[in-house]
């Protein structure tokens, strides 16, 4: 079972209502994106190690601290891209590696259109990016890439997950601790009626992320 880290802190939770809401526009929507991954990649970080080093400041030698592991920031595009620049601020020399998955509208199962890792890892630490973790197939299908790939740790950091995603990722892989700002109520059924939206979306999530950070919606 995988350490899954569900963040209840009001900051999160303020910015995951305003961007759940129908009405928040493309802009706002990539800041609220960038923002509330920020604050789960604080989390999601608090156990990289670090080693001992003299610092001198103005005035002294002081004790100090240099991260020590090269980290893999992977955003599965689209939607995963509007997660990397926050993080990437904070440490501006992870490396960026992205990997090409859309869900058939059909089967719902993920397929690969673009993967440019080299032969061999590159990263001790990985950094899996997409908002929204639905039937979890896109998830399992990266860190299945990302394993065979040599990837050391590796975590998730989502938005919003679906019990389902997180139970199919958790049993696919429970060796990946999966972070979110929120776990929701369930995926949508096939449609029975014209309007009703498509299969296998995240209730009451917040749409397509995808489109909704693009303006492709
Ligand atoms: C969405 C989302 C995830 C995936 C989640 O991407 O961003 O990647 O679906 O679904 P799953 O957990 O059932 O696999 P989508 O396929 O719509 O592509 P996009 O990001 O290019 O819009």
């Amino acid at each position: 079972m995988s350490r899954i880290v569900v963040s209840s802190h009001p900051l999160i939770r303020h910015k995951l209502t305003l961007l759940r809401d129908v009405n928040t526009e493309p802009r706002k929507f990539r800041e609220l994106i960038r923002e509330i991954t920020i604050l789960l990649a604080y989390e999601a970080t608090a156990d990289l190690a670090v080693a001992p080093v003299k610092v001198q400041t103005p005035l002294a030698m002081a004790d100090g601290f240099a991260l020590q592991e090269r980290i893999g920031l992977v955003p599965i595009l689209r939607a995963g891209l509007g997660m990397v620049n926050g993080i990437w601020e904070l440490m501006p020399q992870a490396e960026v590696w992205h990997i090409g998955l859309y869900r058939d509208e059909r089967t719902l199962k993920p397929v690969e259109y673009y993967n440019k890792l080299p032969a061999a890892a590159t990263v001790q630490v990985v950094l899996v990016l997409d908002p929204m973790l639905a039937t979890g197939g896109s998830a399992v299908a990266t860190v299945d890439i990302l394993k065979r790939w040599g990837a050391g740790r590796i975590k998730y950091l989502g938005i919003i997950g679906a019990p389902e995603g997180v139970k199919a990722l958790s049993q696919a892989h429970p060796d990946v601790e999966i972070y979110l700002a929120a776990i929701d109520s369930h995926l949508t059924p096939e449609p029975q009626k014209p309007g009703d939206p498509p299969r296998g979306f995240i209730v009451p999530g917040l749409g397509d992320a995808g489109d909704r950070q693009f303006g492709t919606g």
